[in-house]
């Protein structure tokens, strides 16, 4: 009876499964890109942090077969950073927590489409049917 009641005491104090943050860099090294290009395995609670590093960019939901210009504010369900400006050593920083594990599509809303057609795109859990590469394809073709 006492072991019993020290493993249930040491269960307890097991921590549940802590989110997860991803990273992303956003025009690293001036260039018109997301780094990385896509993330998986992200579920709810989880978080993106997403670093402007150069010029004026979003990161904003948009569709897989039209992605380009991303709709101002995103889409339903997904989210918006707005706009944010890199300028000398100022890296803004904008943190988007996840609601589900679903699949997001992201492109830079900047010059009215101009980014994201230059390939500025980003994935959140892309799956196998639609790709992070057919989606940057969709991309540079809208
Ligand atoms: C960033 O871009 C947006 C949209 O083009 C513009 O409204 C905003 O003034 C720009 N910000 C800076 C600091 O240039």
């Amino acid at each position: 009876m006492r072991f019993t009641s020290i493993a249930a005491a040491a269960l307890a104090v097991v921590p549940s499964a802590l989110a997860a943050n991803f990273a992303v860099n956003v025009g690293q090294g001036n260039t018109f890109a997301f780094s990385p290009t896509s993330i998986t395995g992200a579920v709810a609670g989880d978080t993106i942090t997403f670093t402007f590093m150069s010029r004026n960019h979003s990161a904003t939901t948009t569709t897989f077969t039209t992605p380009c210009p991303p709709p101002d504010g995103g889409v339903a369900g997904g989210f918006d950073t707005g706009f944010h400006s890199a300028t000398g050593t100022d890296q803004p920083q904008a943190v988007v927590t996840l609601t589900s594990a679903d699949t997001h599509w992201v492109a830079c809303r900047q010059a009215a489409g101009g980014h994201c057609r230059m390939g500025m795109t980003f994935a959140v859990n892309p799956t196998a049917s639609q790709t992070y590469a057919q989606f940057l394809a969709n991309a540079r073709a809208s």
